[in-house]
Formats: C-alpha cells, sequence, structure tokens
C-alpha cells in the first residue's frame, strides 16, 4: 500500500477532494491508503493553529500529500498560506511547481478560439525560495513606517530548477521560455538569467528569455507558441494564474509540488483556492483537483491509470451537459463528477477486452 496524506481544507476543498476520492476509485487504483486531516482555517479557529505542532512528522511518513485549498474568510490569508502551505512545501524541499495547462475541445476561452487553439503550456516555478521569504521586516510608524522584503535567489537553488525545465523543454517541444525583469531588478533577475542560460547550454533546446511584462501580454496575444515557461517564485505564480485564464478558467488547472530527490513526499493540488464566494453551492469545477490526482499518480508510477483519467476529463469537458459554469456549462459537481465516474467505468480495461 501507498501511503496518502489527504488535506481537504476549506471551502471548495472538501467538495472537489469527495470527487478525486471518487475518480480515483473509478479508475481502478485501490493500493492507496489515505490519512484525512482535518488541517483547515476551521481548525485553526478551533484550535489556533492550521496543523498540529508534529503535523510535518506526520506528513513525513506518507509517500504524498493530496490537498483541496486552504482559506477562508476571517483567517488572514497570511495565516493560513504560512501556517500550512508554504511550510509543507519547503520542510519537504518541494522545489518544483508543476503547473501544466492546456486549451480542451468544446471549453470557451476568453481569447479568440483561433488563438487559443491547441495552446499546451507547463509552467515551471521556482518553489522554495525568490520572492517569497521571510527576510525583511516591519520599522518605524506614522510617515515614516517602513516594510522591507527581501527576496533570495541561491545559484543551487537556480540551478537545479533551471535543470528541471530544461529537462522538460527538451522532452516536449524543445523550447523554454524563461521570465525575467533583469532591466529594473537589478541584482537578482540579472543572476537569475545568468545561471539559467549555463544551465540550459546543456540541454539540446531553443531558450527565450522575456521579461515579465512583456511576456505576460504575449501570453495572452498568442499562447499557442509557448510550451515550457519557466518562472521564479512570484513570476511562475502569476503566470500560471494567467495561463490558466486564458484556457478558460482556473477551476480546471492542476500544481505539483514535486521534491525530485524522492526524499520527502511531494504535494498534489489545484492552482485554485477555496472560492468562498460559490462554497456549499454545488458549483465548484473538480476538474482542477481531479487533474491534480491524476498527477499523483503519474509521480507513483501509474501511468495508465494516469492517461485513464486525461482521457475522461477530455470528454467531460467536450459536452456543456458535463461542464460547470465557470466554463461555459450546465452542470453542477456532482453531475461532473458522475460523468467521469460513468466514463472511467464504461472504459475500463476488463470492459475493452470483453468487447473486443
Ligand atoms: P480562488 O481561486 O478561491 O477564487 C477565484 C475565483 O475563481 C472565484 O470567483 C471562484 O469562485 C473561482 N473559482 C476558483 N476555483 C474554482 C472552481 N474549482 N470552480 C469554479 N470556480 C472557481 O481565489 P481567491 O478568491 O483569491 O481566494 C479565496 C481563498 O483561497 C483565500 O483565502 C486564498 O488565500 C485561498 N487560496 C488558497 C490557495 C491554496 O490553497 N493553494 C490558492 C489560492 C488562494
Ligand atoms: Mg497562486
Amino acid at each position: 500500500m501507498t501511503r496518502i496524506a489527504q488535506i481537504a481544507g476549506d471551502g471548495i476543498g472538501p467538495e472537489v477532494m469527495a470527487v478525486a476520492r471518487r475518480v480515483l476509485d473509478a479508475a481502478g487504483v485501490t493500493d492507496l491508503q489515505w490519512t484525512e486531516l482535518d488541517w483547515s482555517c476551521e481548525r485553526y479557529a478551533r484550535e489556533g493553529s492550521m496543523m498540529p505542532a508534529d503535523g510535518m512528522d506526520l506528513l513525513a511518513e506518507h509517500e504524498a500529500v493530496l490537498l483541496g485549498a486552504v482559506g477562508w474568510p476571517g483567517v488572514p490569508d497570511h495565516i493560513s498560506l504560512w501556517g500550512l502551505l508554504i511550510p509543507i512545501r519547503r520542510a519537504f524541499d518541494q522545489y518544483v511547481n508543476l503547473r501544466p495547462m492546456r486549451t480542451f475541445d468544446g471549453v470557451p476561452t476568453p481569447v479568440r478560439a483561433d488563438l487559443a487553439e491547441g495552446v499546451d503550456i507547463v509552467v515551471v516555478r521556482e518553489n522554495t525560495e525568490g520572492e517569497y521569504s521571510t527576510l525583511g521586516g516591519r520599522h518605524g510608524s506614522g510617515a515614516a513606517e517602513t516594510a522591507l522584503q527581501t527576496a533570495i535567489f541561491t545559484r543551487a537553488g537556480i540551478e537545479r530548477i533551471a535543470h528541471v525545465a530544461a529537462r522538460h523543454a527538451a522532452e516536449r517541444g524543445g523550447t523554454l521560455t524563461v521570465a525575467t525583469k533583469s532591466n529594473g531588478i537589478i541584482h537578482s533577475m540579472p543572476f537569475w538569467d545568468e545561471v539559467v542560460r549555463e544551465v540550459a547550454q546543456e540541454y539540446p533546446i531553443e531558450v527565450h528569455f522575456e521579461l515579465i511584462d512583456a511576456l505576460a501580454a504575449h501570453l495572452v496575444m498568442r499562447p499557442a507558441d509557448y510550451d515550457v515557461v519557466l518562472g521564479s517564485n512570484l513570476f511562475g505564480d502569476i503566470l500560471s494564474d494567467l495561463v490558466g485564464g486564458v484556457c478558460g478558467s482556473i477551476g480546471i488547472a492542476p500544481s505539483a509540488n514535486i521534491d525530485p530527490t524522492r526524499t520527502h513526499p511531494s504535494m498534489f493540488e489545484p492552482v485554485h483556492g477555496s472560492a468562498p464566494d460559490i462554497a456549499g453551492q454545488g458549483l465548484a469545477n473538480p476538474v482542477g483537483m481531479v487533474w491534480s490526482a491524476a498527477m499523483m499518480l503519474k509521480h507513483l508510477g501509474k501511468e495508465k491509470e494516469t492517461n485513464r483519467i486525461m482521457a475522461a476529463i477530455t470528454t467531460t469537458l467536450a459536452d456543456p451537459a458535463t461542464r460547470t459554469p465557470d466554463v461555459g456549462g450546465l452542470a453542477d459537481t456532482e453531475t461532473v463528477a458522475d460523468a467521469l465516474v460513468d466514463h472511467l467505468r464504461s472504459t475500463a480495461p476488463h470492459v475493452e477486452s470483453a468487447v473486443a
């Protein structure tokens, strides 16, 4: 049995997690042993912390963590994020944040259909350093009140993420786009460019550096021109939501936080948050969560099941009757779940061989 820690979290987190669990069952994945954890803002309100003091030790006993979403009005977002997600990413050295996104037949996009056709992008985000650091502080008061926030870029940190992005680019279309801002940010970004360039030279790929502001515009104007996009922690975070939006909805976007050394568990979670505005209404799109679960299966070596779940997602999204309103459909969460499960059951390997 492979041990999986489940953190459903807040808002729509538990709603989409329930769908992921049904889909994994329907895909015939029976060798996962689940530890269901109630770590959330609700727990914070009740007990004063997002997770217990020995939480990280408990997670460390698992192969992977599957997470819904955390965050709820009343608990400041920096508390929910720094009390759970960011400690997990850092303590487990999950330095790769993979965020694939593509367009799907039938799913309307806010950009013209001819521009959106065939878009298939992987954002590779550095996940442990960069702009999201605790270095800095607040000083003074009144008009002199000042906040200092220091970004951290290390050679080792840039090299390892550049290797991952370059390897992905070599395995896919052979092109790597690197987000930078070396014109305005004069220390860290020229260093980032220099180290990424050195690493990329070791791979048979074409590398383009683009200033993040222009890149943001180009990703909207000609998204099909991009394949693998590498960004620092902040830039990768923003670009992945942008690409999700271009493809139709952040409700379908998945992500994986990976420790490639496999020393620690990796964590899989949709890009979206807890969506308090639609929580409890049965409107949440479960596809981002289900796709994240499929990425977890791939990480665990279950390629066949991963592909079957992706086929179920593609089929389900193609029909407005089986997709949620955020992607131009009429269905509620339950209807999408039923459609995914039905597709998996009707295409089960034993059914296929019986037909053949
Ligand atoms: P959000 O992603 O929760 O929602 C943004 C918008 O997208 C909302 O209008 C929402 O209804 C819609 N949306 C999101 N996921 C959807 C889905 N699966 N199906 C249909 N519509 C969907 O981002 P927001 O509103 O900025 O944050 C809400 C809370 O979530 C905050 O507390 C925030 O800190 C937290 N958050 C947590 C994340 C995580 O757990 N990894 C990531 C992002 C935000
Ligand atoms: Mg984000």
